[in-house]
Order: structure tokens, then C-alpha cells, then sequence
């Protein structure tokens, strides 16, 4: 295993949180608390209507914004949806697709994040890809089973060229926002699970090259242990990215990972 072939990547996800001034001051907060990271890549995902703010705030900065959802189709009669096409030309570089939530709540299949997923990379996002086991799941003794179904499902018809633009998020779902976190050595056996299937379906040296991160219930006190496993390329970050202290903690864990 060669961690020092991928660049850490360490994502706030924002859920249905900040309204555009609260966006615009949590970000020019964090920016000069980051500003001397270069060995980490720092993301920022953030409701649709904080993007231009976000775009606008951390210009010129080495804080990325992506998005937290796209539709899989270029244009058309989808109330209420955006396009990858839309997310791309406003400058955004990254997309989260297929969060927990997103299948939870609102009906999101294997089936549509594959096609979500191949819309992104066609319009030049970067998406992160959310993969996670149920808690009954986990306890079922299949955990492996579900993440490599939906590794190979999420990414089906995606060429090795277009996965390494991919970063997959490792998010066991019993661990997001419950303050339950995996331990370590739970998150880096699911890691390592999941570059070995990709080493199946696309060799070797791929699987070496893509991000994998861990996500669940991260915070300023369990980053270091989680970001220093061989698997673990940093994170995806709910409630402590919305704290700039506390994020910033945790992209420095990822500097030292
Ligand atoms: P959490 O969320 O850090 O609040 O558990 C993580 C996520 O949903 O990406």
C-alpha cells in the first residue's frame, strides 16, 4: 500500500445548513486558518444556493467548493433539479452523489448515482462517492457483500481513466451524525475492502491511485487515528465542517496523516 500516490482529500459536507451571510462568514473564517495547507486538498460542499457565495468567498484561495447533489440528465422537465452542466459552468469542481440521506430519503438507487455519476465526470466534476453498510448490516455479517455491490454498481460503465477523477466516501451509515463513529480500524478494514475490489475490477495500480475517505461522526478528536490508517485519504465532514476550528483541526490531522 502507497499512500504517499493520493493527495488527502478533506470534504465539509454542509447538509441543509447556512444561509448566505452565515456561508460567506464561515468561510472567510476558514480561510485564513487553511491558507498555508498544501498537501491536503480542501472542499467545501454546500447548498445550492451558497454556491455562488462559496465560489465567490474562497476565490483565489486553496479551499475547492463542490455541490451536494446533481440530476442525471443535461436539461429538461425535472422540476426542481440541477444539472451537472449548470454546477460545472459556475466553477464548481466537485459533487457529492449518493449520500446515505439522499438514498434514505429520497428514493436514490444504485441505478441513478451510476448515472448521476457518469453525468458529473461528462461535465468535468469530480464526484465523491458515497458507499456505507446499514447497521443491521453490519450485523448481518455483510458489510463486504454491500460495499462491493455498490462499488460495482456505482461505477459501472465508468473507465479507469474517469474513476481516478473519483473520490469514493467510506460512510458506514450508522455512523452519520450519531456521534457513533467506526473506530480505525473498522473504517481502514472497509477502505482496504474497497481498493481491493477496485483492484479487481480495474488493477492494481488504479485502486492504488484513487481517494478513499472515511465519513461518520469525524471530528477535531478522532481525525488523527482515523486520517493515519493506510486506507483512509481523509474525509467527509457533516456537523464539524459548519465549526472552523474544528475543521481546521481536522484537515491538519490529515496534513500529519
Ligand atoms: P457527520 O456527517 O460528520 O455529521 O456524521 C457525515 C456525512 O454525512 O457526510
Amino acid at each position: 500500500m502507497n499512500k504517499a500516490v493520493r493527495k488527502a482529500v478533506i470534504a465539509g459536507n454542509w447538509k441543509m445548513n447556512k444561509t448566505r451571510p452565515e456561508a460567506k462568514a464561515l468561510l472567510e473564517e476558514l480561510k485564513p486558518m487553511v491558507a498555508d495547507v498544501k498537501d491536503v486538498e480542501v472542499v467545501a460542499c454546500v447548498p445550492f444556493t451558497n454556491l455562488e457565495t462559496a465560489l465567490a468567498a474562497t476565490a483565489g484561495s486553496n479551499i475547492k467548493i463542490g455541490a451536494e447533489n446533481c440530476h442525471f440528465e443535461k436539461s429538461g422537465a425535472f422540476t426542481g433539479e440541477i444539472s451537472a452542466d449548470m454546477l460545472a459552468e459556475m466553477g464548481v469542481e466537485y459533487v457529492v452523489l449518493g449520500h446515505s440521506e439522499r438514498r434514505q430519503y429520497f428514493n436514490e438507487t444504485d441505478e441513478t448515482v451510476n448515472k448521476r455519476t457518469k453525468a458529473a465526470l461528462a461535465a468535468g466534476l469530480k464526484p465523491i462517492v458515497c458507499v456505507g453498510e446499514l447497521l443491521w448490516e453490519r450485523e448481518c455479517n455483510i458489510t463486504e457483500e454491500v460495499i462491493a455491490r455498490q462499488i460495482k454498481l456505482d461505477f459501472y460503465d465508468v473507465s479507469a481513466e474517469d474513476l481516478k477523477k473519483c473520490i469514493i466516501a467510506y460512510e458506514p451509515v450508522w455512523a452519520i451524525g450519531t456521534g457513533k463513529t467506526a473506530t480505525a480500524d473498522q473504517a481502514e478494514e472497509v477502505c482496504a475492502f474497497i481498493r481491493a475490489t477496485l483492484a479487481k475490477l480495474y488493477g492494481a495500480d488504479v485502486a492504488e491511485a484513487i481517494t478513499i475517505q472515511y465519513g461518520g461522526s469525524m471530528n477535531a478528536g478522532n481525525a488523527a487515528e482515523l486520517v493515519s490508517k493506510t486506507n483512509v485519504d481523509g474525509g467527509l465532514i457533516g456537523g464539524a465542517s459548519l465549526k472552523a476550528a474544528d475543521f481546521t483541526t481536522i484537515i491538519k490531522a490529515a496534513v500529519n496523516g
